[in-house]
């Protein structure tokens, strides 16, 4: 069996900087088209010619793949519109962090107040800017992503014409709260399409499991599969695929992040396969993002088979997902 993904995205991933970028983005450009780059590098990216030396230092590490880096900025809300206006043509869209709230967000919004952050979000919505929220408060860990889905509501209230991306969503509610608003969309990550928090901390403690938001319980996961693996459109794929190095994820203080780059597209072919859903593969990680993000990806072809794959233990310093164990599906071939 074998299936043919016309340009497949990834609409949220770290590739970090320096020897780690190296090692990683090889990875993500071998089967992807195009990707959502996250601008949480130290410091993070905010300015045009960060923007441009990042996306330039990205071309060099992955030349001759046929990818395409979609540059973000890190949202300050001193973005005014004639920023913005010379930005546009460099970036896709704008990522949106609470201060502190993951790995190197210190420098984002302390307070999300839609009337303080006006300025900036009626200019993005003027430009067409999509913007991208990690969405969660700051309490209970379990709770975070629910407590946020207020903000959410007010936002897409105040500004209905602005593309607001619930970034990784992974409950019950942020789905519901999706198809409440015409202007919300969602991205959804692998990982926890595969895993509820009983994986990450019900037996014996899984650090490379462990990741921002948490995973969460099964109803939650339920309700992400039911829709990703309907394609829905107000959802795409994004794999959130953030590595660090192994003596940071298997330390006392694990940092946050789960590496599932150079095993996203096989692991996704498998899970819709096995759901008998794999005709919807092709909308979940390519169409429904076009749309969304009214972009158009440059051509590439990607074969996945069903053969089995052995996972490297590790790429570089990084241990992937399903590190050192048979997955079901492979690459077989990439054309441009
Ligand atoms: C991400 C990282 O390491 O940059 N970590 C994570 O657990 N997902 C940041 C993020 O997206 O929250
Ligand atoms: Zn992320």
């Amino acid at each position: 069996m074998q299936i043919t993904l016309h340009a497949p995205l990834d609409m949220h991933l770290h590739l970090r900087d320096g020897k780690m970028l190296k090692t990683v983005a090889p990875l993500s450009a071998k089967s992807f088209a195009a990707a959502i780059i996250m601008p949480n590098l130290v410091p993070p990216v905010s300015t045009i010619e960060e923007v441009v030396a990042y996306k330039k230092r990205i071309l060099a590490v992955t030349e001759d793949e046929g990818f395409e880096p979609l540059m973000t900025l890190f949202f300050k809300d001193t973005y005014d519109f004639a920023f913005l206006q010379k930005a546009k043509k460099h970036i896709h869209a704008i990522k949106l962090y609470p201060a502190g709230i993951t790995t190197n967000s210190e420098g984002g919004v302390s307070t999300i107040d839609s009337d303080a952050l006006a300025t900036t979000l009626q200019a993005m919505s003027d430009l067409d800017i999509p913007l991208l929220i990690h969405g969660e408060s700051n309490g209970f860990v379990m709770d975070r992503e629910k407590e946020f889905i207020p903000v959410y509501e007010e936002l897409s209230q105040k500004f209905p014409k602005l593309t607001i991306i619930m970034e990784h969503i992974t409950t019950k509610d942020s789905v519901e709260a999706l198809h409440r608003y015409p202007n919300l969309y969602a991205t959804i990550t692998l990982h926890h399409l595969l895993i509820t928090l009983d994986d990450v901390a019900g037996g014996m403690l899984q650090p490379h499991l462990f990741c921002k938001p948490i995973a969460k319980r099964p109803e939650d996961q339920k309700a992400l599969l039911e829709v990703a693996l309907n394609a829905h459109p107000k959802v795409m794929f994004g794999s959130d695929s953030a590595p660090h190095p192994q003596s940071a994820k298997e330390s006392c203080g694990c940092a946050a992040g789960v590496f599932t780059a150079p095993i996203a597209l096989p692991v996704l072919a498998q899970l819709f396969e096995e759901e008998g859903k794999l005709e919807n593969l092709q909308a979940f990680v390519s169409d429904n993002a076009q749309k969304i993000y009214a972009y158009t990806s440059p051509k590439k072809e990607v074969t996945l088979e069903k053969k089995p794959f052995l996972v490297p233990k590790t790429h570089g310093t990084v241990v992937p997902m399903y590190a050192d164990q048979e997955i079901a599906w492979r690459i077989k071939s990439v054309s441009l």
